[in-house]
């Protein structure tokens, strides 16, 4: 017998489980359309990526934060900032800083007088001769020392 001519096959009911699914499946994809349509929901890869930029960024500037911390007027960090200074600085600078190899540290400064631009002479050198101090020295103690060149400033 051929099953294409059976008159029955058009009364058999679809299964409740795969009418079910296909509902399902029609509220699925409306959902989701409607959730990542940036017309429609606002959804946006932009407002992610912004998201996780900033989120680099407030990790970023809480760093910057810490390291503008200062020893600035701590007389207890100025003076192990100086035994710092008198140790690993001194030979090129002078005591008192008035330079001698390394340049004078008691004037303007060519690459600025700020506690970051110090941080960043001390940390990373300058091309003109100033060793990178940031293998030797922790933060805390080229901070110590920056307050201690503040003094000889004054
Ligand atoms: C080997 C010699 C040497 C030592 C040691 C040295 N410096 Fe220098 N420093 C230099 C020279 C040379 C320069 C000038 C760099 C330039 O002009 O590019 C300089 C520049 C600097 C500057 C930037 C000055 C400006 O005009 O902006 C700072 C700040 C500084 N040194 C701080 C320090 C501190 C703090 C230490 C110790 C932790 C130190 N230096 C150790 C040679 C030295």
């Amino acid at each position: 017998m051929n099953e294409h001519d059976n008159p029955t096959e058009s009364s058999n009911k679809v299964p409740k489980g795969m009418t079910a699914f296909f509902i399902l499946a029609i509220i699925f994809v409306v959902g989701y359309v409607v959730l990542y349509t940036p017309a429609i929901s606002g959804w946006s890869y932009y407002k992610i990526f912004e998201k996780k930029m900033a989120d680099v960024q407030a990790v970023a500037s809480s760093e910057g934060a810490k390291e503008k911390q200062s020893f600035s007027g701590d007389e207890a960090a100025i003076a192990e900032g100086a035994e710092i200074y008198a140790s690993s600085c001194a030979v090129c600078h002078k005591v008192d800083g008035t330079g001698g190899i390394g340049s004078n540290l008691t004037a303007e400064l060519k690459f600025g007088d700020s506690q970051e631009e110090l941080y960043v002479s001390v940390a990373e050198g300058r091309e003109g001769g100033m060793p990178p101090f940031k293998q030797q020295l922790s933060e805390t103690k080229i901070l110590k020392v920056i307050a201690f060149m503040e003094t000889l400033r004054k």
